[in-house]
């Protein structure tokens, strides 16, 4: 992967980034996301933002490379620290991270969210609590995608301020849409997940010490993944 052929999970991210955006891509890494919607006129500018020298290094370096030091700004900061007023953005992007980190991104910088910007967001793992963030927060799941890449399951969720929404307690954990739709990918995934949840209660009864707690949450699992399956 490079700022010319993006992963088909970065694809897919870049697919949900309005055309002419303004795009901030926290956690950015090397920056092709930004440098290949760039390149492809597909944004008119991005703030790439990351917390750790290396990588920042590298997104300067790839930004460089492409001569886009003036419509790419990169930032070395923490989550959406990266983001000034002055920057008008108007899509953000969080990818590649556990949900609970993008989670905890968007809450610590709640300041710097001006409500108008798409928050495209793809969580490896760690769905349930950012979709509990965005419901609590005033976010509107607008679109979720499911893919499939190297035999890894990558979920994207795209979601705008709106009205309060509340999703019940299986809508946060499978994704309100991704249930709707019902694709063939998100199937796989739960016939997957499923399989390895049965075989983690069987290795509890064999166990003494585990607490009530996980194993009734392993045990609601299973009944609301049977159920979604059925
Ligand atoms: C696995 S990489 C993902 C890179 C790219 N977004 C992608 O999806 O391919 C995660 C990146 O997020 C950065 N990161 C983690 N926490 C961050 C934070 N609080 N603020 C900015 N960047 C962060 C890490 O330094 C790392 O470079």
């Amino acid at each position: 992967m490079n700022e010319h052929s993006l992963s088909t999970r970065l694809e897919r991210v870049a697919e949900h980034v309005p055309h002419g955006a303004r795009l901030a891509d926290i956690g950015s890494d090397h920056a092709y996301l930004p440098v290949a919607l760039l390149r492809r006129g597909a944004i008119e500018a991005a703030v790439a933002g990351e917390v750790a020298t290396t990588p920042f290094q590298a997104a300067e370096r790839t930004v460089r490379d492409n001569g886009l030091e003036q419509q790419i700004t990169v930032r070395l900061a923490n989550g959406l620290a990266a983001i000034a007023p002055a920057d008008r953005i108007t899509a953000i992007s969080l990818c590649g991270m556990g949900g609970e980190t993008i989670r905890d991104i968007l809450d610590a910088g709640k300041a710097c969210l001006n409500g108008v910007e798409r928050l495209i967001l793809q969580p490896n793992g760690g769905e349930p609590p950012l979709r509990v963030w965005l419901m609590n927060n005033g976010y509107r799941i607008v679109s979720e995608e499911l893919l499939r890449e190297n035999r890894f399951f990558y979920e994207i969720i795209v979601a705008e301020r709106a009205e309060p929404v509340l999703y019940s307690a299986e809508q946060l954990y499978f994704g309100p849409l991704l249930m709707q739709a019902r694709s063939p990918a998100f199937l796989a995934k739960w016939q997957r997940a499923l399989r390895l949840r049965q075989k983690t209660l069987a290795g509890f009864a064999q166990a003494q010490t585990v607490p009530d707690a996980k194993r009734q949450a392993i045990s609601r699992q299973i009944r609301w993944i049977t159920a979604l399956l059925a």
